[in-house]
């Protein structure tokens, strides 16, 4: 079941970062089931990209691949001069990728690997954001941040600041991007196991969300079909997550 049933996304091109996995293959897969040409961003899994790739073809979308690693300049550059050459505008940017290094404050040695989770999740869906800009074509951009991003504070340093920038840069370019691209944030909570974790652990921490229950990416992917269709929202974090941001310490 959709929250959105009417929005028409025949004609217009979405490039949706880190589309070849979960959510992100999740959001793929509706927004070319609503009519999207899809460009399909990935770094390693190319084998997944390209069944997801078959598979969207098969249903009459077009759907290209594009490689690369947003963790360094070039990899942005290569976003960038694949949009200028692709021959049409493209109007959605889902900034879906995301890296996840362990890091934290204390060690020093854990600080050069900070670096490429802040440029990945931070700096990449900025510069994608103000370099689609430029063109005419961009109408508007997701970005997915985390609900519960501030549980990473120790393991996972910069993580947790990479997605609490991305949520100040969401302000921002809504701000400087107006009146001509909607800017909005989706920040998901328990929706799939983290590397490692399985469904035992996600039901453990969905248990403690005030719904009582983990989400799924089909609850991601509604929150951003509405952002899509939505003409007068700009600057919104929409929090798919049980309610887990109301209870910051008491969860887990
Ligand atoms: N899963 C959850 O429950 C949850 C909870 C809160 C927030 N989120 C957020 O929701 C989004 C999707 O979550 P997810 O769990 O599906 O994501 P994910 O599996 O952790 O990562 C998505 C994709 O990011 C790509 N990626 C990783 N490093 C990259 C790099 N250096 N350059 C370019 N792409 C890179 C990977 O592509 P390849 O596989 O092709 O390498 C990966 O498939 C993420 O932004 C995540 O932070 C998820």
């Amino acid at each position: 079941m959709y929250i959105c049933t009417s929005l028409d996304l025949k004609g217009r091109t979405a490039l949706i970062t880190g589309a070849s996995r979960r959510i992100g293959r999740a959001i793929a897969t509706r927004m070319a089931k609503d009519g999207a040409d899809i460009i399909l961003h990935y770094m390693s899994s190319a084998d997944e990209a390209a069944s997801l790739r078959e598979d969207l073809n098969k249903r009459g979308a077009r759907a290209t691949l594009l490689k690369a690693d947003l963790s360094t300049p070039e990899g942005i550059d290569q976003v960038l001069s694949f949009s200028k050459s692709y021959g049409r505008d493209i109007d959605v940017l889902i900034n879906n990728a995301s890296v996840f290094k362990k890091a934290t404050l204390w060690k020093e040695e854990d600080i050069p690997s900070m670096a490429p989770v802040l440029q990945a999740n931070a700096l990449a869906p900025y510069l994608l954001t103000v370099g689609l800009a430029e063109g005419a074509g961009l109408k508007r951009v997701i970005n997915i941040t985390d609900a519960l991003a501030w549980l990473q504070r120790r393991k996972g340093y910069a993580y947790s600041l990479s997605k609490d920038l991305l949520t100040h840069i969401t302000y921002a370019l809504a701000l400087d991007l107006a009146p001509g691209v909607t800017v909005n944030a989706v920040a998901p909570g328990p929706i799939l196991p983290p590397e490692g974790k399985d469904y035992k652990y996600l039901d453990r921490v969905g248990g403690t969300v005030p719904l009582k229950v983990r989400g799924g990416p089909a609850d991601v992917v509604n929150a951003i079909m509405f952002l899509l269709a939505s003409d007068y929202i700009t600057g919104q974090v929409i929090y798919v997550d049980g309610g887990a941001h109301l209870l910051k310490e008491g969860i887990i």
